[in-house]
């Protein structure tokens, strides 16, 4: 099956058209029709150059430029028009704008190459969902930090193994996810940082040999400088794989806090309720209320990471420059964009609404002698007990409360001082929990005041850029 009518932009040396599935797989209009603002603001750039360069006369780069800014307005207004016979957007762009302007479109392809244009739009396009996924992370760690700052001092247990390990604050807990947000908000602006430079006029993979001038169309697109290699320039995906990965890494962040959250909406944890407007009940089990929206963030991340993955794999065996794989770049990481939006957007709202059960958390925090290490800590200071042996001392009055069946605190001062004298006057260690957490004063400790004082660093910080 061979189509009959050559391709316009390219068909001059051959005889018939593709095949109709050469011409579905060869296509990527479907797809990255998602880029057509990006390659317009490229192809007026590009057309301002060569004019301003006089490798185009100035009436011809107007028409351009003018015609190219009506396209987008009329796509603004209809949308994307998708044929698969002009294969691409950028064929699209072109065709439709000698609709508007005649003859003289067929000059915008001067001194490029699809191989350079593409890689210029895409790079556009991620620097902008670099720019929303940093403001929608710096407006979810704002939630944080307002829940952090409510719930300095309420007392949860905090967990190693999954264990009872030490009780800490509600407020140290979320300010842990604060950080990790940073970094995430970090790793984007530092993906963006390397990637702002500009591939337009590396030409096909060689560059060209009219005068164009590079800085100009760097500037015009607000990246800092053109790409120093042609080569490079066209077989160049870092920039995706960078987002990717920063996407991958956000995202196994926000899977763990939904875990967490997973965790303790459970019965047997009781530590949050979710909102109506955050659950969703079962069609079988009326007392059902699920927290479906933290599950569907853990398995987002999965297919984040798997979306990475694929575009290493993608291009780990591509000679230089340009192959057509290359094409494969824009769906997983339109798809990783769109899973990584759904997901803070999720959670963010999800962290605003949620309701803390600080009664619960309290009573778990206290359970499974969970200021034993405060304990032992007690006799190194007060008794000047080396910390091997106060370990061993508070072992064995951990073994005493429990087979009293009582906490370390409900040990009596007879009880203790069968252990060991210098336990007798034990109940002058911070045994409460309270007394706990308000004595973890230590730079990123979970005090309430180490805890006000990170929030507040942690406000600082935002603020600076945002
Ligand atoms: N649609 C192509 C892509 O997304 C544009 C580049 C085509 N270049 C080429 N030499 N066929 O990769």
């Amino acid at each position: 099956m061979t189509g009959s009518e050559t391709n316009r932009a390219w068909g001059g040396r051959f005889a018939g058209g593709p095949a109709a599935v050469m011409a579905r797989i060869n296509a990527s209009i479907p797809f990255d029709k998602r880029l057509w603002r990006h390659d317009i603001a490229g192809s007026i750039a590009h057309a301002r150059m060569l004019g301003e360069t006089g490798i185009l006369a100035a009436a011809d780069a107007e028409a351009l430029v003018d015609g190219l800014e009506r396209l987008a307005a009329q796509w603004e207004a209809d949308g994307v028009p998708e044929d698969l016979a002009l294969e691409d957007i950028h064929m699209t762009v072109e065709a439709k704008l000698a609709e508007i302007v005649g003859p003289v479109a067929g000059r915008l392809h001067t001194a490029r190459s699809r191989n350079d244009q593409v890689a210029t739009s895409f790079r556009l396009w991620v620097r902008d969902a670099i720019d929303a996924h940093v403001a929608a992370l710096v407006a979810f760690s704002r939630i944080l930090l307002d829940r952090a700052e409510a719930e300095a001092e309420t007392v949860m247990p905090g967990f190693t193994h999954l264990q009872v390990a030490q009780p800490v604050t509600l407020g140290h807990h979320l300010m842990a996810y604060v950080e990790m947000l940073w970094r995430d908000i970090d790793r984007f602006l530092d993906a963006r940082a390397r990637m702002n430079l500009c591939p337009l006029g590396a030409a096909a993979l060689a560059g060209t040999g009219f005068p164009i001038d590079r800085e100009l169309t760097a500037r015009l697109l607000g990246f800092d400088a053109p790409t120093a290699n042609a080569l490079d320039s066209v077989s160049d995906r870092d920039f995706a794989l960078d987002y990717l990965m920063a996407a991958t890494q956000c995202a196994l962040h926000l899977s763990r806090l939904a875990e967490e959250l997973v965790l303790w909406a459970s019965q047997p944890f009781r530590f949050v309720e979710l909102p109506d407007a955050w659950s969703t009940g079962s069609s079988i089990m009326p007392q059902k209320r699920n927290p479906d929206a933290a599950e569907l963030v853990r398995g987002h991340a999965g297919r984040i990471l798997g979306l990475m993955t694929g575009l290493c794999a993608t291009m780990k065996g591509l000679p230089l420059a340009y192959s057509k794989d290359m094409q494969d770049d824009k769906e997983p990481l339109f798809e990783a964009h769109d899973l990584l939006e759904l997901s803070i957007a999720a959670m963010a709202g999800m962290m605003a609404d949620i309701r803390f059960v600080p009664e619960r958390m309290r009573a778990v925090a206290a359970s499974g002698f969970s200021t034993a290490t405060d304990l032992a800590d007690w006799l190194v200071r007060a008794k000047g007990v080396p910390f091997r042996e106060a370990h061993h001392l508070t072992g064995r009055a951990v073994k005493a409360a429990e087979a009293a069946g009582v906490e370390l605190a409900g040990l009596s001062t007879e009880m203790l001082a069968a252990i060991d004298p210098r336990l007798a006057d034990a109940h002058e260690a911070p045994l409460s929990v309270e007394a706990s957490v308000a004595s973890r004063l230590s730079e990123g400790g979970t005090a309430p005041a180490a805890v006000r004082e990170a929030i507040a660093a942690a406000r600082e910080r935002l603020e600076a850029f945002a």
